[in-house]
């Protein structure tokens, strides 16, 4: 199968993108508030066909029955995969899905308390501490949605092991009336640790023996937590197992947000991601956007060698998005090994990376125009409701045009009937070669609930890629080795112990 895909790709790479797109014009999915437009790819409706029997070919339904059924879909690490559970509502949970489920009561509750000034009353900011996946989604969640809750509690959020960080995070804020979060899925992460040790220090310093009602935990590990606290604390609470650091966003690891924007305001985000599970697990592999969405990334990164993906927010909102993409698409699926432990036939996902429209139009886009490399791009126009309407359509405008002009270009003949007269440097210099692929997620009515789906479509499109290319997406032993590397280096640093590496012995000389 994977032999006549090769064909389909050579036999559409030569030919016209514009041309390609006009025939599809009208491949549309809508679900969960998002309308997605797939028409400017270099398919057609026969080398789709043969994408969905791929898609077949990989068992890609059984896939989906086995995660929500709770099987270990996390081979490597024996576990299943639990984050869709979070998702569903409590009363519907049945299952492995009922504790998982069950584990949000007291958050919400211990959160509500929080905002009601029923504990530690006159909270005026939390300080979220924790790295990668238990950072990334609630700073994205905290990003979209305070400008649309104006006088909530301030978030601030601390993650990198640069002492700066930290320091900036605790710039003006008052101990007094400020709750430290730490979210630790593993409690052994070191950044995270050096900074929980250090605002503890500054939450005792003034508090003295209250300082740990200014402290709460989340974890998985909480003999670790414990063992850390010194004390029982009451506010130390649960993450399961199951749920990877990267899709932990819908557990106990946004208490902060929860705290910020209110319970009511967290349920609508998980029900907006359960609507995008109930697509994914019921809708046909044709109409389901994960599914489909997955097999255009193996289509461009596999078949047709694009380089990079851009993740292009048209959005204010969803600024924070091409970082929160980067850790769940290149951390589940930068892979090169399946779980039995043999080489994958062919490249796995590609460098994701991105930005802010229009913001971007005026810096790298020029490159996504005019450079040399074979790139594929996805702009996500989400709009608030009640907006201000000239700088929303100029916003909308200015997405649909840098996608119609990837695909278009500009070239030699519009050119000359454009801007006669030119000299032919010039004109030269001035052409857009277009072929470049895009799609486009709109959505009229960005709210929790449409950011839920989003996100959820996105972790499901993820999983669909793992089965593609024939890795397991939830597991990252990858990034075991340089952690290791770096407690070594540390010794070096601080102890003078010799480095076997003879560059890295040099630096650490530099520093010492
Ligand atoms: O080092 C990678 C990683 O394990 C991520 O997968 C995870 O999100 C992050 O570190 C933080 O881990 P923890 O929540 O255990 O501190």
């Amino acid at each position: 199968m994977v032999s006549e895909l090769h064909s389909h790709a050579a036999r559409l790479d030569g030919l016209d993108l514009t041309t390609l797109a006009a025939a599809r014009s009208g491949e549309t999915l809508d679900a969960c508030g998002w309308h997605i437009d797939l028409a400017r790819q270099k398919l057609d409706a026969e080398a789709d066909a043969a994408l969905l029997e791929f898609a077949a070919e990989r068992k890609i339904s059984d896939g989906i029955s086995r995660m929500f059924s709770g099987a270990h879909v996390n081979v490597s690490e024996d576990r299943a995969v639990m984050h869709w559970a979070l998702r569903v509502p409590p009363e519907k949970a049945t299952g492995p899905a009922e504790d998982v489920q069950a584990s949000l009561e007291p958050v919400m509750a211990f959160a509500e308390k929080v905002r009601d000034a029923k504990v530690l009353r006159g909270i005026e900011t939390v300080l979220h501490i924790g790295i990668g996946g238990s950072d990334l989604g609630p700073r994205l969640l905290y990003d979209a949605f305070s400008q649309t809750h104006l006088g909530a509690i301030d978030v601030r959020f601390a993650s990198n092991i640069d002492p700066m960080d930290l320091e900036r995070a605790l710039d003006g804020i008052d101990p007094a009336t400020t709750l430290v979060i730490g979210i630790s899925k593993s409690f052994s992460t070191e950044e995270t640790k050096y900074n929980l040790d250090r605002a503890r220090d500054w939450l005792k310093k003034s508090l003295g023996d209250k300082w740990s009602s200014h402290l709460a935990i989340v974890t998985a590990n909480p003999d670790k937590a414990n063992e850390w606290l010194g004390i029982q604390s009451d506010q130390l609470f649960g993450m399961a197992d199951s749920i990877g650091g990267r899709f932990s966003l819908w557990s106990a690891g946004s208490l902060s947000c929860v705290i910020a924007f209110g319970s009511d305001w967290f349920k609508a985000l998980l029900s907006g991601a359960h609507a995008m599970d109930e697509h994914f697990r019921t809708e046909d592999l044709k109409t389901n956007i994960p599914v489909r969405l997955a097999l255009i990334d193996y289509w461009n990164m596999t078949l047709r060698g694009v380089e990079s993906e851009m993740v292009l927010a048209y959005s204010n909102a969803l600024r924070l998005l091409p970082s929160y993409l980067q850790q769940l698409l290149l951390e589940s699926n930068g892979k090169q090994v399946s779980p039995d432990g043999t080489a994958i036939p062919a490249r796995s996902i590609v460098a994701h990376w991105g930005g802010e429209g229009s913001i971007g139009q005026h810096s790298f886009h020029q490159w996504l125009h005019q450079g040399t490399s074979n790139l594929a791009a996805e702009f996500i126009i989400a709009t608030i409701k009640g907006s201000e309407p000239k700088g929303t359509a100029s916003l909308i405008a200015h997405a649909l045009a840098q996608s119609e002009v990837l695909a278009n270009g500009y070239r030699d003949d519009d050119i000359a009937k454009e801007e006669p007269g030119l000299t032919p440097e010039i004109a030269k210099q001035k052409v857009l070669p277009g072929g470049k692929p895009s799609m486009i997620f709109a959505c009229r009515d960005f709210t929790p609930e449409t950011l839920g789906a989003l996100i959820a479509m996105y972790e499901h499109r993820v999983f669909v890629g793992g089965m593609l290319w024939g890795v397991n997406s939830f597991d990252q032993w990858g990034v075991e080795r340089g952690k290791k590397q770096a407690g070594e280096i540390r010794e070096a640093l601080v102890e003078g112990k010799p480095c076997a590496d003879p560059i890295t012995q040099g630096l650490v000389t530099y520093f010492s």
